[in-house]
């Protein structure tokens, strides 16, 4: 069977409206790089401010720095880890003390590695889930008043490796069909205050540290037959989706789930 060419890589840029997100604030936990940094960086783009958190001090003032002088639009870079509510709360008051308020918040901080259950020590499962859902919960209680007050919303950055079963990802897994179903919560719940809540769950996207991390397949070209449309993920998939869901676009969509993975997750697996 002969192949359509695979899709275009999109461009937030030329497909959403300069000044989209003019006079709105991001704060984005693992903001400092890989995916959630694009999608911060899209929004800048289109005229957002931004507060992107993670670990690394030096990292994440650095990744803010670039940030801004690549949009002209300001960025702060705050260190702080998700596993702790004490942190997270300073990140919020010291963003919004610099820029007013906070209309988006990307949950994206994450922890991974391969290992078989055998291999996973009771530690090494619940430091993901301590990451990953402890850490999207404790970026969701100190920002929810900030929500509130904008009428804001969420977007938490899953995966799709739950969506069936993968090997050597049972703590990833738990952690992000746990993060799912959060968010379903915090969309009933908000909703009456205006706030909405959705997933946005990546496939393999080149040139991230989950790609390097988890697959071998790093060589798009080599397997680019091997997704239903006929490449590779791309960050800016996935920025284009989150530009999509935190516009008047998505004004009506809460509480579901977005899949960005060229329809992957419906492929058979590859020998
Ligand atoms: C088995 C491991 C391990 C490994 C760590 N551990 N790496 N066990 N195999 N490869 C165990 C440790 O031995 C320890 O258990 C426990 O995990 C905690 O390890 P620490 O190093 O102390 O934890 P910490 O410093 O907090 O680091 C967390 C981390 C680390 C998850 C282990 O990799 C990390 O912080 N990564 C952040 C960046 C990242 O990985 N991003 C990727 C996201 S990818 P013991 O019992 O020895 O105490 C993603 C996309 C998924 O989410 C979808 C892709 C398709």
């Amino acid at each position: 069977m002969s192949r359509a060419p695979p899709p275009p890589v999109p461009d937030p840029t030329k497909i959403f409206q300069p000044g989209l997100f003019k006079g709105k604030v991001v704060f984005a936990t693992g903001g400092g790089s890989g995916i959630v940094m694009e999608m911060v960086k899209a929004m800048m783009q289109l005229g957002a401010d931004a507060i992107i958190v993670s670990r690394s001090k030096e990292k994440i003032e650095t990744s803010a720095a670039e940030l801004s002088r690549e949009t002209g639009q300001k960025c702060i870079g705050l260190s702080a880890d998700v596993r702790s509510p004490p942190q997270l709360k300073e990140a919020v008051e010291k963003g919004v003390k610099a820029l007013g308020k906070i209309n988006f918040v990307i949950c994206g901080a994450a922890g991974n590695f391969l290992a078989p259950i055998s291999g996973l020590s009771e530690n090494a499962f619940k430091t993901v889930l301590d990451i990953d859902t402890l850490g999207t919960y404790n970026t969701v209680k100190a920002t929810m008043e900030e929500l509130k007050a904008t009428h804001g919303a969420y977007i938490h950055v899953s995966a799709t490796l739950h969506y069936r079963g993968l090997i050597y990802q049972a703590h990833a897994s738990a952690a992000k069909a746990a993060v799912d179903a959060l968010s379903q919560v915090i969309a009933v719940e908000l909703g009456p205050f205006g706030v909405r809540s959705n997933i946005v769950a990546p496939g393999a996207i080149l040139g991230t540290v989950g790609m390097n991390k988890l697959s071998q397949k790093k060589d798009g070209e080599d397997q680019m037959g091997e997704a239903m449309l006929g490449r590779w993920g791309q960050k800016s998939d996935i920025s284009c989706m989150a530009c999509y869901l935190f516009s008047d676009a998505g004004a009506w969509i809460t509480g579901h789930k977005f899949v960005v993975d060229g329809g992957e997750v419906h492929t058979p697996p590859q020998m």
